[in-house]
């Protein structure tokens, strides 16, 4: 399926069922201080999953523009990306996991088409210290809706940790795990949520991709939370039922609610059975088109290229500018990381003026804020302009280096403007960076006082 279709059909079917559609918020969020962007499409109703009414009603359904600049590091592979688009759907204090369950099985099956022998689930295996019982009501849910498909499903319970899970599919469709992987919350685990913060156990959904073989690296038994890339999560249903007390413990909100998220370029992935999301026809003509400028660059800097330019554009389009601060740190980081790239692989000069108007076409009908293309290409050839002579003098510098220490680090990125995270890239490999992004902040924050 084309991505405008996975989209379109969406919200139609979620209108079907009572919904009203709601417009994408910026990516710059309003009122909430918690995160420099929106990286979930639950941050804009954060006051009304905690009670407040809204002025639709208690059904909401979206597309929310997204950007998480953890990720960017992980940007190269076939499934990471700075900026997404999170198909969204809420009950606010109405339908609850049957109803949710069920509508995402029958959209990603009757809808995508997908097939079922493809999918499984996974559901939160309880915490006796805060109360927070196993989630047993989704995995009878889960049961029922594979049985009715023909489709045998047995529940079993993994430990995942750090080495890896301790045991493999065990023919298993069904997956408890513990809150590293099925509990939600802006600030992740229950532990490490701050006093007022609002989460909830979840149950994600994954795709298999049957022609991916195992990587025994990334542990010995495979199993849908596995990064081998043979499992894809293409939609995470959460509970949203707790608000975390000042003495650490949990107790129910108001309501309880569903908030639903499911990556759009990876539901589109999926619809077509590529495990990659750069090869969807979100991507494909950006990639097209850095292969003419430059052929024969390998895939993982065309993905770089491609996802680094679309978040860029969004990011412009909302407003933000490159700087040395937050948000504009991160747009900065980005555009800069490109232009590196640009660089050191001889990519054409005009890549900006033929990559954007693309990226503005696919994109402005759904989000008319990309639609000015030149604004946009203007605001990357500014930087461009600020930063190449800069990196020229300062990757020169950096070759001087034998090893680099913080106050090296800082002196690169005050002289010659080179992000902390490009020093680490671009040091040439007889150069020792052993040093962390802390380091550097703790060497900032000196010269900051001073
Ligand atoms: N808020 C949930 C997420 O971002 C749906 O995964």
């Amino acid at each position: 399926m084309q991505s405008d279709d996975v989209r379109r059909k969406y919200l139609e079917f979620f209108k079907e069922r009572g919904h009203v559609v709601i417009p994408s918020s910026s990516l710059l969020p309003k009122d909430d201080p918690t995160t420099l962007l929106t990286g979930s499409g639950m941050q804009p109703l954060i006051p009304y999953l905690m009670g407040k009414e809204h002025e639709k009603g208690t059904r909401l359904v979206d597309s929310q523009k997204c950007f998480r600049a953890e990720d960017i590091d992980e940007v190269g592979d076939n499934r990471h990306t700075t900026f997404f688009e999170m198909l969204g759907n809420w009950s606010l204090g109405d339908y609850f996991k049957q109803e949710q369950l069920t509508w995402f099985f029958q959209f990603l099956t009757d809808v995508v088409g997908i097939d079922p022998r493809r999918l499984y689930v996974t559901a939160y295996i309880g915490a006796e210290k805060y109360g927070i019982p196993r989630d047993d009501e989704s995995v009878e849910i889960w049961k029922k809706l594979f049985t009715e498909k023909g489709i045998e499903a047995e529940a079993v319970e993994l430990l995942n940790n750090e080495n890896g899970a301790d045991k493999g599919m065990q023919g298993g469709k069904i997956f408890y795990y513990d809150a590293n992987k099925n509990w939600w919350s802006r600030k992740g685990r229950p532990e490490d949520m701050p006093a007022g913060e609002i989460g909830g156990p979840d149950s994600e959904v994954f795709y298999e991709f049957t022609n991916v073989e195992h990587d025994e690296s990334f542990g010995k038994n495979c199993h849908p939370n596995c990064d081998c890339g043979r499992f894809l999560e293409i939609g995470n249903s959460v509970f949203m039922e707790y608000i975390k007390n000042e003495d650490g413990t949990f107790s129910p909100l108001p309501q309880k609610n569903v908030d639903f998220g499911g990556g759009l370029e990876r539901i589109t992935a999926a619809s077509i059975d590529k495990n990659d999301v750069f090869a969807t026809d979100l991507f494909t003509p950006i990639m097209e088109k850095v292969e003419e400028l430059k052929p024969g660059l390998n895939d993982a800097v065309k993905r770089v290229f491609a996802d680094h330019l679309r978040g860029a554009t969004f990011l412009i389009a909302d407003g933000v500018r490159p700087s040395n601060k937050e948000e504009g740190y991160i747009l900065r980081r980005i555009l800069r990381r490109v232009i590196a790239y640009q660089i050191a692989h001889d990519v054409h000069p005009d890549l900006f003026i033929e990559v954007i108007p693309l990226i503005s076409d696919k994109f402005k009908n759904i989000y008319p804020e990309v639609g000015n293309s030149d604004e946009i290409v203007a605001v990357m050839e500014e930087e461009k302009q600020k930063f190449k002579t800069a990196l020229n003098k300062g990757l020169n510098e950096l070759s001087k280096y034998e090893k680099l220490t913080p106050a090296d680090a800082f002196h690169l990125y005050e002289s010659y403007g080179l992000p902390f995270e490009l020093t680490k890239e671009f040091a040439p490999k007889d150069v020792a960076v052993d040093i962390s992004r802390k380091d550097f902040e703790r060497e900032l924050d000196k010269h900051r006082e001073m």
